[in-house]
């Protein structure tokens, strides 16, 4: 089995898999079951003045039957005395050496951050992460994501901690900016040695229809909330690519976090350059052995490309690109396997209405649908191939051509030739003019 064990920013950890600061890692004996089950690390719920929760706190988006594609919360950090944390945190670390323990941190002041930082060492901790995050109720306060949105801020709280820390920090980052490269370069300008990201995205999650409150339902009002799980995912993954292919930020150690569920997650996240990934909705819903199928999955996969983990590292990185940098005479048509095709006509009503009106179809004596690609209308759009429900049914197939690579730039600015484009032959609208009915 592949080496598993990583360092981000000199936390080191036996495998890259980390409980995010949550529900999850709100007292030590979760998080040595958590270690038990195989976690290498855990991020600590966050550490800061104590507060008091609302009871309702979680509200969730089902999609297709699958619960929990997206869920909101309006919790805020520990309402556990920091007495009570540190001694657990000790604990801990006492009984896990080789797992890495991070304490997250929310305060306001230098004097606080200075004391905490102290307390977090004394402790055994083996990293900060610094919650610059968090959208809801303590962003009200003058926290969380109210630090994250404004780059001298995360600039200014990260130089207060590492000016008396003595173990490595990351700064975690709020995805509720136009632009992540602006905070991540702030906080590496502040001296972090990572960053992690992303915490929770600002959310409304639903209103109830009967009763027209929304939800969670705190006596018939809600808040606005944080949210996170499988739907965030995308979101992560292009904010990781901004800052990993951000000429600035390229080399800051990062722990990506939004949405991982499984090992192909994960192994997305470090593709695109992320050192360790943490999880938190995955493990809220599934529990603590979920990490035994990531583990496995990413050791066999590193086997199978006989690879390690640090040179699969960022592989990706290099693939994202500006859309004028893609080049334009690259051509694909979509191919329907006449053997695997239901005859549902999924694809070509999506084609007909929602794309590119190239798609054939004829109603069969068995009630189903024959459908056919217009080769000189499709355009590769992939929508077909995305809403047919049968696996590898429709699959995209490259066109070659004569043509030499040409992107927006080349066509712009260096004369490049286009290859001749998908024609939409003029249709007559159908029926009378409705001002005739
Ligand atoms: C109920 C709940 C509480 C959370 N509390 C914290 C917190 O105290 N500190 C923090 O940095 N992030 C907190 N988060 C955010 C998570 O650490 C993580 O960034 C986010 O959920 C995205 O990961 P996921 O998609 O795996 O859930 C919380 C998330 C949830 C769902
Ligand atoms: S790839 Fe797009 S344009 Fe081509 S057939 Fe499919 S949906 Fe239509
Ligand atoms: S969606 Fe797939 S299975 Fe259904 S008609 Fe189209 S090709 Fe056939």
């Amino acid at each position: 089995m592949a080496d598993l064990t990583t360092n981000t920013a000199g936390i080191v950890s036996p495998n890259p898999f980390w409980l995010a600061s949550a529900p999850p890692t709100n007292t030590g004996d979760q998080v040595a079951r958590a270690f038990d089950a195989g976690w290498g690390g855990a991020v600590w719920k966050t550490l800061g003045q104590p507060i008091v929760n609302v009871w309702s706190r979680y509200a969730s988006m089902d999609i297709n039957g699958v619960k929990m594609m997206g869920l909101n919360n309006i919790e805020l950090i520990t309402d556990r005395s920091l007495d009570v944390n540190f001694k657990e945190i000790y604990e801990v670390k006492k009984h896990y050496p080789n797992n890495a323990v991070i304490v997250s941190l929310m305060v306001g002041s230098r004097e606080e951050f200075h004391e905490l930082v102290k307390r977090s060492e004394d402790a055994g901790a083996d990293g900060l992460e610094l919650n610059f995050g968090c959208p809801h109720g303590m962003s009200e306060r003058g926290l969380g994501a109210a630090v994250g949105q404004v780059p001298e801020y995360v600039q200014q709280m990260t130089e207060w901690v590492k000016e008396v820390s003595n173990i490595p920090v990351l700064v975690k980052l709020t995805p509720n900016v136009t632009d992540i490269r602006y905070p991540a370069r702030a906080a590496q300008a502040g001296g972090a040695d990572g960053i992690a990201l992303i915490n929770t995205i600002n959310s409304l999650m639903s209103v109830n229809l009967d009763t027209f409150a929304p939800n969670p339902n705190v006596d018939g009002l809600s808040s606005h909330g944080g949210y996170c799980g499988p739907a965030v995912k995308p979101i992560a993954l292009n904010m990781l690519s901004q800052i990993t292919s951000d000429p600035q930020t390229a080399q800051i150690p990062i722990s990506g976090i939004g949405g991982v569920s499984n090992w192909q997650d994960a192994a997305e996240f470090i593709l695109l350059g992320a050192h360790s990934v943490q999880v938190c909705t995955a493990v809220m819903h599934y529990g603590f052995r979920i990490v035994e199928d990531m583990i496995d999955g990413l050791s066999n996969y590193l086997d199978e490309k006989a690879m390690t983990l640090d040179q699969l590292r960022g592989q990706s990185v290099e693939r994202i690109k500006n859309w004028q940098e893609l080049d334009l005479n690259y051509v694909i048509n979509a191919s329907i396997d006449q053997e695997k095709c239901i005859g549902c006509g999924i694809c070509y009503i999506a084609c007909e209405d929602g794309a590119h009106q190239a798609i054939f179809a004829n109603p069969m004596d068995n009630g189903r649908t024959h459908v056919e690609i217009n080769e000189a209308a499709c355009v590769g759009c992939n929508l077909c191939s995305l809403v047919c429900p049968v696996e590898d049914c429709i699959t995209m197939v490259e066109i070659p051509n004569e043509f030499d690579a040409c992107s927006w730039d080349d066509y712009t600015t260096r004369n490049g030739k286009l290859a001749p484009r998908a024609e939409h032959e003029w249709r007559p609208i159908v029926g009378p003019p409705k001002s005739d009915i």
